[in-house]
């Protein structure tokens, strides 16, 4: 949908005022190594896609906070006093959530808005559609309002919204790829430090392409908090023997070896080598794209999958079979699923050439397989939040 087209729709619903509309833009993310390593202090390689939210948004002056969006059939309008008292348990509490971070930060939103949202990112996809209108919120507020517009910082505050209102102990990967992308590079982020560079992600004539299992993402939040509680007990048994260890992640794999018998269950003991290892999979994968080995780049991605499937244990019947599928394809270096697991995307690097079949083939295969139909988007690398300016 176009800017205009977006506008029309905005004047249809609110209808027109004397002040001044501006729109802003935070796309999606995808994870192309480096998976349930955020909260373990280690490093992600995620990107920003080329598709995400856009934000209109027009000050009022009744202080009503006005909630709508063109995919989302729920809305609201809530008297900003009022705001953050409930939560609604719907999409609107994610920007209601970042609404309070920001007035505990001396930037309340208590003039009154219209909002409307168009995401372009399918719900539950694992696509980070969450981070997008968090992302996308705090910085068009923190705009509109003259506060500091770092993006590592709108990262956490998003960050913070997403743990502290909505309630799901994310962590920090998918706010700060949103806040941070940019066109055709990849971001090698260290979690901990919040350190970070951009990597060109230069693929020649080969295409990430994006594929949805359309597995609805059940019971997700309570394995995501079982893990992460996995690795915290890992974690205090393994600072018994080195007591520095802030983190798991921060472990290398020839001194895990040395420990691991320490960890006396078996289920923890997995969890912890898949993080140990997948985190020293992303600094190996960096090196080689640094390379230009893609080869070699997508080798590690399958390394990946395998490790989520069998050691951390979130992947799921329907993600496997679309990585199997997609492994099949001559074209395809590599293929992995990307995100929480539990069902959402796989994420695949593929000739330009075998693309159309990989479609084909790999979608048939899908289906016959599992029932569902996939769907698959070849994707460009974008870049992070930003408004867009004179659109309107
Ligand atoms: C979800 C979370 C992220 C990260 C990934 C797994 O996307 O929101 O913080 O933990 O899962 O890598």
């Amino acid at each position: 949908m176009s800017i205009q087209e977006l506008n029309s729709k905005f004047i249809e619903k609110y209808g027109e005022s004397g002040e001044q509309a501006r729109v802003f833009y935070a796309p999606g993310r995808v994870n192309l190594i480096g998976e349930h390593l955020d909260y373990n202090g280690g490093y992600v390689f995620p990107a920003a896609l080329d598709f995400g939210t856009t934000l209109i948004v027009r000050p009022r002056t009744d202080g009503k906070v006005q909630f709508a969006s063109t995919n989302l059939p729920y809305e609201a309008s809530i008297d900003y006093s009022e705001i953050g008292k409930s939560k609604t348990g719907e999409w609107v509490d994610y920007p209601i959530g970042v609404m309070v971070e920001l007035a505990k930060k001396g930037t309340p939103v208590s003039g009154g808005y219209d909002l409307l949202f168009h995401g372009e990112i399918p719900n539950g996809s694992g696509l980070s559609s969450s981070a997008s209108i968090e992302v996308v919120t705090g910085f068009a507020f923190l705009t509109l309002l003259g506060g500091d517009t770092d993006t590592v910082e709108i990262a956490l505050l998003s960050q913070r919204a997403e743990n502290q209102y909505v309630g799901v102990n994310s962590g920090i990967m998918d706010q700060f790829a949103v806040a941070n992308g940019k066109r055709d590079h990849a971001i090698l982020l260290m979690c901990d430090t919040l350190e970070y560079s951009l990597v060109p992600f230069v693929t020649g004539s080969y295409k990430l392409v994006i594929g949805n299992t359309n597995k609805k993402r059940g019971l997700v939040d309570s394995k995501y908090n079982e893990r992460r509680s996995q690795c915290d007990e890992a974690l205090a048994i393994l600072k018994r023997e080195v007591p520095a260890l802030s983190y798991l992640a921060e472990m290398k794999p020839e001194q895990f070896e040395q420990l691991q018998a320490s960890i006396p269950d078996e289920t923890v003991r997995r969890r912890a080598r898949h993080v140990v290892e997948e985190n020293q999979r992303v600094l190996d994968s960096v090196e080689v794209l640094k390379k230009n080995d893609l080869k070699q780049f997508g080798l590690y991605m399958n390394d990946s999958h395998v490790s989520l499937r069998d050691l951390y244990e979130v992947s799921c019947e329907e993600l496997d079979v679309m990585v199997e599928e997609a492994q099949r394809i001559p074209g395809t270096l590599g293929s992995r699923m990307t995100g929480a697991g539990f069902g959402g995307c796989t994420v695949s690097l593929v000739h330009e050439d075998d693309v159309e079949r990989f479609i084909k083939e790999v979608g048939e295969a899908y289906k016959n397989r599992t029932g569902l139909t996939g769907e698959f988007y070849v994707c460009s690398i974008g870049n992070g939040v930003e408004e867009l300016k004179g659109e309107i």
